[in-house]
């Protein structure tokens, strides 16, 4: 079973190359390798959106050396990072800016790798998650589908086989726009303590990064 094929089918494979080619990805981090055939997909991507990386890991080096094989057969191993070893340490310095996340490895570190990663996803960036349909599966789908921790979730199928696969496509959110000031007729700190008129220049707004709130100055 460890040196099995466990790829995604096509409909799930097709699908991620049209998120990474909606979004016009330019860095992909896939967790779960195995033999390539989901980073043959988003590298495609990739190559078609003109710029750019799939950073995948997995952690099994025959598995990974495989896989770098099978992107040099498809032409496409320049648009690959492999990083060999557990994502939990391979994926410990993430890239800056993530535009898909794509969740394929141990279905119980779904959310820890999530964690690691989501400082780095791009607002309306996309978390595509394999297999949500298995066992186990409770603690991610109740993050990643709890709209206070900034996303926007739902499951679907792809055909596949047998049967129908489940998937989760998250959505992350825009950051929040900032609060708009409001109108007052004097300034005052964020620790409440009356706040000088002259710490205001003309109109200039000062917000809390410089200890106040967000109140315009007076005339
Ligand atoms: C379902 S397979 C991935 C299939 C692949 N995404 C595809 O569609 O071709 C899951 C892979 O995740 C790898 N994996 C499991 N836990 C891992 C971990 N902690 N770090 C890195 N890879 C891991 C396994 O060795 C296995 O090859």
């Amino acid at each position: 079973m460890r040196k099995a094929y466990m790829p995604v089918g096509p409909g799930f494979g097709h699908l991620l190359y049209s998120l990474a080619r909606s979004v016009k990805a330019k860095t992909v981090v896939e967790f779960g390798t195995s033999f390539g055939i989901s980073t043959i997909f988003l590298a495609s991507a990739i190559r078609d959106n003109g710029e750019g990386k799939v950073i995948t890991t997995e952690f099994d080096p025959d598995k990974a050396e495989r896989a770098k094989r099978n992107l040099t057969a498809a032409g496409l191993d320049e648009w690959v990072e492999f990083r060999v070893g557990d994502a939990l340490k391979t994926l410990s310095n993430p890239p800056r800016e993530i535009d898909i996340i794509f969740l394929d490895g141990a279905k119980e570190l779904y959310l820890d790798v999530l964690k690691l990663l989501e400082p780095h996803l791009r607002p309306l960036g996309i978390i595509a998650s394999d297999n949500t349909d298995h066992d186990g599966m409770e603690a991610f789908l109740d993050y990643v589908r709890n709209p206070g921790n900034g996303y926007t979730s739902s499951a679907i199928l792809t055909a596949g086989g047998h049967r129908p696969r489940g998937h989760e496509i998250t959505i992350r959110n825009r950051l929040r726009e900032p609060e708009k000031p409001r109108e007052t007729s004097s300034w005052y700190h964020t620790n409440d303590r009356p706040h000088d008129s002259s710490d205001c220049i003309g109109d200039v707004r000062f917000t809390s990064a410089h200890g106040c709130n967000k109140r315009t100055c007076p005339d």
